[in-house]
């Protein structure tokens, strides 16, 4: 069976949220780093590049070609501001062009969440499988939620922000306490442990050819509830294996 999937998409509101330039010097650090080679001239395309912070960086410390996609018009337009070169599109259907060299995921994929995690799985899947054989390599800079009973920490915030019901609590919960609120109630986010993560891209096709862990987050002790052991972002360099 093979049946549309949908993705639960954030608002405007919830999407200005993330138009700050906060995580970028860790993301480009991390890609200078692991990304050695020379692009030769061909693009490295961020998918759900934002207001082009990234990519305006990336070409500004590296010299590199960058390309923005987005679903979101405002980011768009706000990439065209800064002189990146940007256009609408999906990332769960985008359309190569052919002059891809790495295809960038930064803090994009835990926000394609469907109605359950088989969903979610399947448009995480979805996106990084688009590029399979159209990009040399994918860099994909995202959130690991370590706990202490292996993997139940990102399940339960995902369980949590997506249902109506458990949000309404939540958002309850974080008018008194701050440490709980969360910008994607009622619609969800699927953060995943590492060990997760790996398993997502091996499904995918890909593999693992680098990695760089990021620095441990303070954690509050209302979210140690969450039986949180670290959260921290980190990157991955992934290469195509065979055909998925
Ligand atoms: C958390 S923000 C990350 C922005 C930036 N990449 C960063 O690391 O700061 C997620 C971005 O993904 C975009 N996005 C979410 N779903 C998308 C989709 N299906 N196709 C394209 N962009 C999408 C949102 O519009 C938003 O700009």
């Amino acid at each position: 069976m093979n049946e549309m999937v949908t993705q639960k998409k954030l608002a405007d509101a919830q999407i200005e949220a993330f138009y700050h330039d906060e995580f970028v010097e860790d993301q480009v650090r991390d890609f200078g780093n692991l990304n050695d080679a020379d692009s030769g001239g061909k693009a490295i395309v961020d998918i759900g590049g934002g207001c082009g912070f990234f990519a305006r960086s990336l070409t500004d410390v590296h010299g590199y070609r960058t390309r923005v996609l987005d679903m979101d018009t405002r980011s768009v337009a706000k990439c065209h501001e800064i002189g990146v070169d940007a256009e609408l599109g999906d990332a769960l259907a985008p359309v190569p062009t052919g002059d891809e060299d790495v295809v960038c995921f930064n803090l994009i994929l835990h926000h394609l969440v469907g109605k359950n995690e088989a969903e979610t799985r399947r448009l995480q899947l979805q996106a990084l499988k688009a590029w399979h054989g159209k990009a040399r390599r994918v860099f994909v800079n995202e959130y690991i939620y370590q706990s202490f009973v292996p993997h139940l920490s990102g399940r339960w915030i995902f369980e949590i922000t997506s249902s109506s019901l458990l949000s309404a609590v939540g958002s309850a919960i974080g008018k008194v306490v701050p440490a709980l609120r969360a910008n994607t109630f009622g619609v969800g986010v699927r953060f995943r442990s590492n060990e997760q993560w790996r398993e997502l891209f091996a499904e995918a096709g890909y593999k693992v050819v680098g990695h760089a862990e990021g620095k441990p987050e303070p954690i509050s002790p209302p979210l140690r509830g969450l039986l949180i052991k670290t959260i921290r972002r980190d990157s991955y360099l992934l290469e195509p294996t065979a055909v998925a």
